[in-house]
């Protein structure tokens, strides 16, 4: 998949993506998905930090290099994490060359308000793709309190349409709507020439993503928005407490398991 394929599903077919952080996750998923997205939220859903503000590009190079490597059909995005893109369009230039040059990604996601329209756009006129994502922002966590769904106010709603509409003006081949109302996802999708992606969106977007360790429920959290298609926690924990049954009962390892060389001339 390239980033022109993407685009051109819009009105056509829906986008399928889900979330990849390690290399035999994205092999399980590439054959089924569009896009493959390496999110910061790796650093709650992985490394046990409580908000994505103290995600590295660092840590989101390592991942997205696994991931790229793991992956041959979908389109590989990664997210630019706060703090590496923020302060100028020559900073989200710098972080955005190091990921595509250090991962082979073909595209970075970067959450943002209107103000980083000029950014957004000074990345694409310098051959970078961009994802944007708007509504809600997990890397707005401490100035929004938490993570909030939007479109309560007509305020807030004016502002994720604004926003929406600076991230298509700006280039993004794709936008990611968080956490919106099912009116405002089909305002925007309907007012915006790049595909949007709900997540906790409807199905009023042109395509869906989740958080893979969500839908597989490997990761303990169900906002309302995640449907469960497995439930992989209780498989581990099923098979973990039966290897260690095993082991205290001396029943592993078993006579299958263990090497015997034959004595030499024998
Ligand atoms: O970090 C992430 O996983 C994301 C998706 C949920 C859109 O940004
Ligand atoms: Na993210």
């Amino acid at each position: 998949m390239t980033v022109p394929d993407i685009r051109a599903l819009k009105g056509r077919e829906k986008i399928v993506c889900l979330t990849a952080y390690t290399a035999p996750m994205a092999a399980l998923l590439d054959p089924h998905v569009d896009l493959l997205l390496v999110g910061d939220s790796l650093g709650m859903v992985v490394h046990g930090l409580p908000t994505p503000t103290a995600v590295t590009l660092d840590m989101m190079i390592l991942h997205g290099q696994a991931v790229v490597r793991a992956s041959s059909h979908a389109l590989v995005v990664v997210d630019l994490p706060f703090g590496s893109f923020e302060a100028s369009p020559e900073q989200a230039y710098l972080a955005s060359v190091r990921v595509l040059k250090e991962t082979g990604c073909q595209a970075v996601k970067i959450e943002a308000g209107e103000a980083l329209a000029p950014t957004i756009a000074f990345l694409v006129e310098r051959g970078v793709p961009v994802m944007g994502h708007v509504g809600l922002r997990p890397q707005a966590v401490h100035v929004d309190g938490g993570f909030r769904a939007k479109g309560r106010s007509d305020e807030e709603r004016a502002r994720v349409i604004a926003e929406a509409r600076a991230a298509d003006e700006a280039g993004c081949f794709s936008i990611v709507l968080e956490g919106v109302a099912e009116t405002l996802a089909r305002e925007i999708t309907a007012g915006v020439r790049a595909p949007t992606v709900g997540i906790g969106a409807s199905a009023a977007c042109d395509g869906q993503v989740l958080v893979t360790d969500d839908m597989l429920g490997l990761f303990e959290w169900t906002p309302k928005f995640v449907r469960r298609y497995a439930d992989i926690r209780t498989t581990i924990n099923d098979a973990v407490a039966r290897y260690a049954a095993d082991v205290r009962a001396a029943a592993f390892p078993g006579e299958a398991e263990v090497y015997r060389f034959k004595p030499k001339g024998s």
